[in-house]
C-alpha cells in the first residue's frame, strides 16, 4: 500500500515537471481567470442596467403622483399617495407626504426630514425595522415633501440568480479546465515516454527500435518520424561500419597470412644461411599493399567525413579530362585499349580538383584492369538541365545488374576480378567523392560493356 501510494506520488511528480502537463496549468489558468474577469464584468454591467431601470421606474413613479398635484387642493395627492401606499407593504416601497414642519399628510411611512436628491438607504436608516434596501427620491411638491422609493429585491433577486448560476458555470469550466488539462497531458506525456523509451532501448543497442506514430500528423509525429528517419541513417551507418570491419578483417587476413607465410620462409633461409633477399622484397610488397588498403580506407573515411568541403573552389571539368588524356592515353594503348574523350560543353563546378581527378581516373582504371583486350573506353561530359553529366563507357563484360549497388561497397569486388589486382576500393572512393560534390551516380548497361555517369551541379553562374 505505502509503496503504491508513493509510485503514485513519484510519477505525479514527474507529471508536474513535464511541459504538456505545465502548458496545461497554464492554459487552464488563463482560461479560468478569462472566464471570472469576463462574468465580473458582465456582473457589473447587469448591476448597472438594473439599477438604472430601478431608478427611471422611480422617477416615472414621481412625475406621475405630481401630475395629480394641484395647490388648491392638496386632497388628491394625498388619497392618490395612499392609493399606492395601499398596495404595497413597506417592505416592497414607501410613500410619503409631509409638511414643512415635518408631520405625514399621507403614506405608509414617516419621512424624517432629508433634503431633496436620490438616495440609497436601509430600513433602519428612515426609522422602518427589517434589513430592506431602497433606492429613494425626495422632491418637493409645492410647500409639501414628497417621499418615493423601491427596494432593491428585485435588483438583488436576479443579481442573486446571475451569481448562482455563475457560480455553477464556473465550478463546470475549473473541472473540465483541470480534467482536460490533465488528460492532455497525460496523454501528451505518455507519447514523449514512448520518445524517451525508444531512446533507451537504442541507447542499449536496440537500433532497430523505432517511435511509435499515432497517425495524427501533429508535431509530435513531425519529430518522431524525423528521429526514426536519423535512426535508420544511424542503423545504417553502424551496420555499414560492422560489415566494413568485417570485411576488412577477412580481407586483409590473406595478405597479413601471406607475409606471415613469406617471413618464416625467409626466416628459415636465414637459418640454413640462403640468399633471402627475394622473399624479403616479396614481404616489402605485401606490406606495401597492405598499407596501401587501409590508407586507401583512412581516405575514403575522411571523404565521407565531408573534411575536404574546405579545399572546393571553382573547378572546370575540361581541364581535369585534360589532364586524365595525358595521363592514360598512352596507358590505355599499352594495355591494348583506345582512349576517346569528348567534351561538348565548359563545365565549371565547385569542387575539389584534385579528388575529382582521382575519381574519373579510378572509372578510367577499372575499364583498363576489367576488360580484355581490345575495349573501347569512351569518357564524354555533356551540360543538360543545370547539371555537367559525365560518363565513362567500355565495350567490356560489363557488371551484372544485380551487382551494380553492391560493388560500391568498400573491398567488393565480383568473383572473376579475384585474380586481377586491386582491392575492391576504387569505386567506393568514386561514390565518397560523387557523394560529397553532391552529384548523383548511376551505373547501367552500354550494350556491350559499362557506362557509369555522374550528374554534378553545375555553379549558379555556368546554369544561366
Ligand atoms: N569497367 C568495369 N567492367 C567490369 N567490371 C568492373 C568494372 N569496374 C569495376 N568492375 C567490377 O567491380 C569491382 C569493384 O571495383 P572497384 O574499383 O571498387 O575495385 P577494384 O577495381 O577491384 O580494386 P581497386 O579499384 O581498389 O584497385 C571490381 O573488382 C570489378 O569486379
Ligand atoms: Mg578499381
Amino acid at each position: 500500500m505505502i509503496s503504491g501510494r508513493s509510485h503514485l506520488s513519484a510519477s505525479f511528480s514527474s507529471l508536474r515537471r513535464s511541459t504538456p502537463f505545465r502548458l496545461a496549468v497554464t492554459f487552464g489558468v488563463l482560461f479560468v481567470v478569462t472566464f471570472f474577469l469576463s462574468g465580473a464584468i458582465i456582473y457589473h454591467m447587469l448591476d448597472l442596467g438594473l439599477s438604472r431601470d430601478l431608478e427611471q421606474s422611480l422617477t416615472e413613479m414621481n412625475s406621475l403622483i405630481v401630475s395629480t398635484y394641484e395647490p388648491s387642493d392638496t386632497g388628491d395627492l394625498a388619497n392618490t399617495l395612499n392609493n399606492y401606499a395601499s398596495f404595497q407593504s413597506t417592505s416592497d416601497g414607501l410613500y410619503s407626504l409631509t409638511d414643512h414642519a415635518g408631520n405625514k399628510l399621507a403614506g405608509n411611512f414617516a419621512a424624517p426630514p432629508i433634503p431633496n436628491g436620490v438616495y440609497t438607504v436601509s430600513s433602519r436608516d428612515v426609522g422602518l425595522k427589517g434589513h430592506e434596501r431602497y433606492r429613494m427620491r425626495v422632491s418637493t411638491i409645492g410647500p409639501y415633501s414628497l417621499v418615493v422609493a423601491e427596494n432593491f429585491n428585485d435588483v438583488d433577486e436576479m443579481l442573486r440568480i446571475v451569481l448562482v448560476s455563475f457560480e455553477w458555470a464556473g465550478a463546470i469550466v475549473v473541472a473540465t479546465a483541470i480534467g482536460g488539462g490533465v488528460f492532455l497531458a497525460v496523454r501528451a506525456q505518455a507519447r514523449l515516454d514512448r520518445v524517451a523509451l525508444t531512446m533507451n532501448e537504442v541507447s542499449h543497442g536496440a537500433l532497430d527500435a523505432r517511435i511509435p506514430i499515432s497517425g495524427r500528423g501533429d508535431d509530435l509525429d513531425t519529430v518522431a518520424i524525423q528521429i526514426n528517419a536519423a535512426l535508420g541513417r544511424l542503423q545504417t551507418l553502424v551496420e555499414s561500419m560492422r560489415q566494413v570491419s568485417a570485411d576488412i578483417a577477412h580481407d586483409l587476413k590473406t595478405p597479413l597470412n601471406r607475409l606471415r607465410l613469406t617471413l618464416d620462409a625467409a626466416v628459415a633461409g636465414n637459418d640454413r644461411q640462403a640468399d633471402v633477399s627475394a622473399l624479403l622484397d616479396e614481404a616489402r610488397s605485401e606490406s606495401d599493399r597492405i598499407n596501401a588498403t587501409f590508407e586507401a580506407l583512412l581516405r575514403i573515411s575522411q571523404i565521407e567525413a565531408g573534411a575536404r568541403k574546405e579545399r572546393f573552389e571553382p573547378t572546370d571539368l575540361d581541364a581535369v579530362l585534360a589532364v586524365i588524356s595525358e595521363v592514360y592515353a598512352d596507358v590505355a594503348e599499352d594495355a591494348q585499349k583506345s582512349l576517346t574523350i569528348t567534351a561538348r560543353c565548359p563545365a565549371i563546378i565547385h569542387g575539389d580538383r584534385d579528388l575529382l581527378t582521382q575519381l574519373i581516373a579510378n572509372l578510367v582504371e577499372n575499364a583498363i584492369n576489367h576488360c580484355p583486350d581490345g575495349t573501347d573506353i569512351a569518357i564524354a561530359l555533356r551540360c543538360r538541365g543545370g547539371r555537367a553529366i559525365l560518363s565513362v563507357a567500355d565495350t567490356g563484360p560489363g557488371i551484372p545488374a544485380g551487382e551494380r549497388e553492391k560493388v560500391f561497397r568498400r573491398l567488393y569486388r565480383l568473383d572473376k576480378s579475384r585474380t586481377t589486382p586491386g582491392s575492391g576500393l576504387g569505386l567506393s572512393l568514386v561514390k565518397a567523392i560523387a557523394e560529397l560534390h553532391a552529384a548523383e551516380i548511376s551505373m547501367a548497361d552500354n550494350h556491350p560493356g559499362l557506362i557509369v555517369s555522374i550528374g554534378f551541379p553545375l555553379s549558379p553562374a555556368e546554369r544561366s
